[in-house]
This record gives C-alpha cells, sequence and structure tokens, in this order.
C-alpha cells in the first residue's frame, strides 16, 4: 500500500522538529509560535461558561451567529471592510483552516498562486493540497522590501490569487499604503484574488496602522481577508479563525469549510464573541505588552553577534548568521539548542528553495519578561558557538 504522491512533497514541519529536541534538551523554546502566558481571564471564564450553559453541540457550519456578528463590527470599523454577517463570514479552525478553505474555494489545479517569501510554512502545502503552482517574490533585507518590476513580471493569465501576509511572519514586515496600493493595482488589472492573512493585525511596533488590503478601493470583491483569535487574544490552541469575502466567494469557502471540518468549536466561539467584546483599552494594552517584550529581547539578539532585522510587527526576529561564522541554519540551531539551551526556527523552513534562507533564524518573544530574560542571558554565549 502506497500513501498518496502529495505526501511525498511535504517535509514533516521543521518547527515541530525543533520543538520536540528543544523539549529533549530542556531548551527554551523560541520556535514555535505559541506565548507562554495565561489567555485573558475573562476570555477563559467566558469559555468554561459556555461550556456550563450547554453550547456543547455543533454550531452552524460557517459560524455562530454571536460570532458573526462581533466580528461583523470588528471588521467594520478595525478593518474598514463592509461586512454583513449573514453573507460574508466563515468562521474556521484556525487562521490555517481559513487558507486551505479559500484555496480548495478558488483555486483550480494548475493556477499560479504568487507568494512572498520568506512565508509562513503553511502556505507551501497549501498550495500543494490545492494543486496550485506557487511564484515565490523575495523580501530582501534589511528592510524586506519587494522589487515592483520583478512583482509585475509574475502576473500573467495563469495567476489566480497573491497571498499577503501583513504584519508578515517571519519578517515582521508591515506592508506599506503604496505597496499595498501597487499589488492591489496589478490584482485588479489581471483580475486576481487576494488572500491576505492579517493573523497579527493587532501587533505593530510602528505608528503607522493596520491596513487591509480590502479597504482599498475595488478590493474587497476580490480579497479574502482572513484573521483569527489565536495570537490577538493568545488562545492558539483554540483553533478560532475567519474568512471574510463577498457573498459569492463566502459561500464557495463555505462549502470547502463544511467538507473539511464541518465547524469550529462551539463553546469556544460564544467565548470569542466576549472577546471581541472587549475595548479599545485591551488592544492597547496588548501592543504595550508586545513593544515591551521587543524592548527586552532584542538588546539580547543584538549583543550576541547575529544581524537582527527589527520587526515592525508580528512577534517574530529574523537574523543572520553569518557573522558568526555560520552558514547552515539548521546544524546553527540545533547546536544553540543542545549547548546554550535556546531553540529558534531555521530560516530555511520560510523560503523555496530552501537554500536561500541557510544563513537565517528566526527567534519568536511571545514570552513572559524572566523567560525573555532567561533565553537572552543563554544568547551570550552564541558568539562561542562553532561549527563542527
Ligand atoms: C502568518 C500566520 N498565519 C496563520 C497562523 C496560524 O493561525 P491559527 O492559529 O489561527 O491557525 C500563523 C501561526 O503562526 C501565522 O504565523
Amino acid at each position: 500500500m502506497k500513501v498518496a504522491n502529495r505526501v511525498h512533497h511535504f517535509t514533516e514541519s521543521v518547527i515541530r522538529e525543533m520543538t520536540r529536541l528543544a523539549a529533549r534538551h530542556g531548551a527554551i523554546n523560541l520556535g514555535q509560535g505559541m506565548p507562554d502566558f495565561p489567555a485573558p481571564e475573562i476570555i477563559q471564564e467566558a469559555a468554561c461558561q459556555a461550556i456550563r450553559d450547554g453550547y456543547n453541540q455543533y454550531a452552524i457550519t460557517w459560524g455562530a451567529p454571536a460570532l458573526r456578528q462581533a466580528i461583523a463590527k470588528k471588521v467594520e470599523s478595525f478593518n474598514r471592510i463592509p461586512c454583513d454577517p449573514e453573507k460574508n463570514i466563515t468562521v474556521c479552525c484556525g487562521a490555517t483552516e481559513c487558507m486551505i478553505s479559500t484555496m480548495l474555494a478558488l483555486v483550480n489545479p494548475g493556477d499560479e498562486v504568487i507568494i512572498f517569501q520568506p512565508f509562513y510554512e503553511n502556505y507551501g502545502p497549501d498550495a500543494i493540497i490545492s494543486g496550485a503552482k506557487p511564484v515565490f517574490i523575495p523580501l530582501q533585507p534589511p528592510h524586506w522590501n519587494f522589487d515592483p518590476d520583478q512583482l509585475k513580471a509574475a502576473f500573467n493569465h495563469n495567476t489566480k490569487a497573491l497571498i499577503l501576509n501583513t504584519p508578515n511572519n517571519p519578517t515582521g514586515k508591515v506592508f506599506t499604503y503604496d505597496e499595498l496600493s501597487l499589488i492591489a493595482r496589478l490584482c485588479i488589472e489581471h483580475d486576481v484574488y487576494v488572500f491576505s492573512d492579517e493573523i497579527y493585525e493587532h501587533i505593530i511596533y510602528t505608528n503607522t496602522p493596520h491596513i487591509s488590503i480590502a479597504s482599498l478601493p475595488n478590493m474587497s470583491e476580490r480579497t479574502v481577508t482572513i484573521s483569527g483569535l489565536s495570537k490577538t487574544f493568545s488562545v492558539t490552541g483554540w483553533r478560532l479563525g475567519y474568512c471574510v469575502a463577498t457573498a459569492e466567494i463566502t459561500n464557495a469557502i463555505r462549502k470547502t469549510h463544511d467538507f473539511l471540518t464541518v465547524g469550529a468549536p462551539h463553546p469556544l466561539q460564544m467565548a470569542a464573541a466576549a472577546a471581541l467584546s472587549l475595548p479599545e483599552s485591551y488592544y492597547q494594552q496588548l501592543q504595550r505588552d508586545y513593544l515591551h517584550r521587543k524592548n527586552i529581547f532584542l538588546p539580547y539578539l543584538k549583543n550576541s553577534g547575529l544581524t537582527v532585522y527589527e520587526p515592525e510587527g508580528a512577534y517574530y526576529v529574523m537574523t543572520d548568521i553569518s557573522p558568526l561564522g555560520w552558514n547552515d541554519d539548521t546544524a546553527f540551531v540545533k547546536k544553540m539548542i543542545e549547548t546554550i539551551g535556546v531553540s529558534a526556527v531555521p530560516g530555511s523552513s520560510f523560503y523555496a528553495p530552501k537554500e536561500i534562507g541557510k544563513t537565517m533564524v528566526r527567534f519568536m518573544f511571545a514570552k513572559r519578561d524572566e523567560t525573555l530574560h532567561a533565553a537572552g542571558e543563554r544568547l551570550a554565549h552564541l558568539k562561542s558557538l562553532k561549527p563542527d
């Protein structure tokens, strides 16, 4: 018996491999993107209450009404996208399922999908599962800019969609209004969808507010805006995300979502509705907390001898290991786990072909102060880490 061909193209997630290695060596895990601090008490309580209140059976496939209403309100005010909870929203099991449900709903095998790289590692398998051909456009350090001519040249009659992720994982790049306008113009000109993953929309370190590409003129009709609860409310294990799109696109996404997972956990959807009703001060505090974590962690990294690319948003920081005499990211991370007890993600996980990211390593800093200080003190030993 043989397994399916598509699985042969999947490599095991390096992030999870490093997480296992980190656990074996008792290393501080600055790899996988999950916080080590608790979700807000009030939403934990809302989840428990929802279970006690009997929200324990399937919700409506595309989302409990209370949650869709809360999402519509947030999307209209924060993202500035018109949104009818009955027609424009699909609640999924995380932004992860949003993206694959969207790809399966809108992309045909053989269609080309433009992806900026480095990219969040799930977009690669998403392309394989949906049969799409990924076309990668480089974001160049230190500011992770793309070449407008290269982007223009990537569009052709096979291009079906462009995947955007702002604020960006792994680079921390926040796309500017001008960059978004150029992307929008090209997508309109070539009749291309945008799948816009905005899961880090509330974690930005610059003074510019988050911009949803769907809020640009004539873009809401061709954009699927994806976000979720994982990062904003520190509940990565709840698996709650949502897609916002036109009624026609939403109809298609609801079908793939239904057949993939039926629905997201009902009691947690009720708690998510409560989370989305938190006041503006919650989001201001979230920004302050993340800025505080970045300000703790980055000086340690900068002193460690790595080249540090300062993020504008999200909770990751890309570094270059070449100043320390290394040119193999995976060997570097393994050695760092085994000898100094800190884990991170080899940069090659975010590139295709992987070799492009061979001198990059991504650290994440969604951690308690004491975890960041402990990791930072260990990172002081990086300069003595030598290749075998
Ligand atoms: C860019 C990006 N999108 C989506 C996800 C996953 O989100 P969710 O937990 O909602 O599936 C992550 C998680 O790291 C991410 O970095």
